[in-house]
């Protein structure tokens, strides 16, 4: 068997560059180790930024985004309870859509279904990949049903997350990580209950971080800091209210409506590159190749940014023979996830609280915030980052 494109993932990364590659008739498998249910129902970041709009839209997939998206043209930050905004559409004239990473992924689906020449698998394991360097690659795996099965293809494609297997296919003496784990994770609650506030609101408190967010009217998304070692049990919806409504800011914490969660889990937070992005065949895009903590709402959005440097160099070479952009690829897409890393690790160093805190560390965040509760520069420059760096 011969497949012109191998996409290892099908989460948000690996369906939106089958869609672009599909539709410029370029034939498509991807392999997803998970159900599909599995896939669409996973909880993710709600924020996208106009770029991400953008290509969503171009691709065609930008229909039920608009009509139940919502736009935000600021951002509301806190410190120690007094909050302040920072408009982004004042500033840098930009905006960003307030829409769920899962609705992305099944609006997704619901496209490349309808399109012949591409074919989702699921359930698909024991992955490997031979021959990278080669003029063609092997691509093996076992179906659902345990068939083995063998595909040439000139361009295998890893969007498999943190955890998969393709980056590790990269030899280890060309292959260079950097990695900041932080001490600390988010406690995320889901509640059918109307949102706290119509804008976000990150928060700088001294027992730690807390974020009100939202997925629509009737769907509010929360989170606290908490310890690494914590655990979902040790927390009550009750518990988790009233330390929420601590860290909030009193506008908002007054107004609060709780509600029962429908969903509750901990995230640790890390920061992680690995570099190249690019070995003999295989590209990797997305959380295969870096992670971003949740605090600059960047995970998706950074993997957004791959597929479009990626899609347009795939369809440069198959379409023109012309293999430049392809040979740039990592460098370029690089060059943007560092400065999505370092947008990320910034505001979450500014807005945490850290176990070894010393006052002096404690002062500079209040005076951080101060100055970017009072200066323009610094609310462009924040603005600027927070609704995405130009391609
Ligand atoms: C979310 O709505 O889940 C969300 C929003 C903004 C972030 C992180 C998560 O920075």
């Amino acid at each position: 068997m011969h497949q012109q494109v191998i996409i290892i993932g099908g989460g948000p990364s690996g369906t939106l560059l089958a869609l672009i590659l599909a539709r410029a008739n370029i034939d498509v498998l991807v392999l997803e180790k998970k159900p599909k249910e599995y896939v669409l129902s996973r909880i993710r970041a709600g924020v996208l930024e106009w770029n991400t709009v953008e290509m969503l839209r171009k691709t065609g997939v930008g229909k039920r985004m608009d009509q139940q998206g919502h736009i935000h043209e600021g951002t509301l930050l806190s410190s120690s309870n007094k909050q302040f905004r920072i408009d982004f559409k004042n500033t840098i004239n930009k905006q960003v859509m307030v829409y769920g990473q899962t609705e992305v992924t099944s609006d997704l689906y619901e496209e490349l279904e309808k399109l012949n020449n591409v074919k989702i698998l699921h359930e698909i394991d024991d992955v490997d990949l031979s021959d990278l360097t080669s003029k063609i690659s092997i691509v093996s795996y076992k179906d659902k049903n345990g068939k083995l099965h063998s595909v040439k293809t000139q361009f295998v494609i890893g969007c498999d997350g943190f955890h998969g297997i393709s980056r590790k296919h990269i030899p280890s003496n060309i292959l260079k990580t950097f990695e900041k784990i932080y001490p600390f994770g988010w406690l995320g609650v889901l509640s059918e209950t109307p949102p706290v506030s119509n804008e976000l609101i990150y928060a700088n408190h001294s027992r730690g971080f807390a974020l009100a967010s939202m997925r629509n009217e009737n769907l509010s998304r929360y989170y606290i800091q908490v310890p690494n070692s914590d655990k979902v049990e040790n927390w009550t919806d009750e518990s988790f209210w009233n330390e929420l409504k601590i860290r909030l800011p009193t506008e908002a914490s007054d107004t609060l409506i709780t509600g029962a969660s429908i969903e509750k889990s901990i995230a640790p937070l890390r920061s992680f590159v690995s570099e190249p992005m690019q070995w003999g065949n295989l590209y990797l895009a997305g959380d295969s190749t870096h992670i971003v903590p949740p605090t600059g709402a960047k995970g998706l959005n950074l993997a957004v940014s791959d597929i479009y440097y990626l899609s347009d160099a795939i369809k440069l070479f198959i379409e023109n023979n012309d293999a430049h952009l392809l040979e740039t690829y990592s460098e370029t897409a690089l060059l943007r996830v560092w400065k999505g890393i370092r947008f990320s690790w910034w505001m979450t160093t500014l807005m945490h609280n850290f176990p070894n805190q010393d006052e002096f560390e404690r002062k500079i965040q209040l005076t951080e915030l101060d100055y970017l509760s009072n200066s323009i520069e610094a609310q462009k420059s924040f603005s600027e980052n927070y609704v995405g760096l130009p391609y």
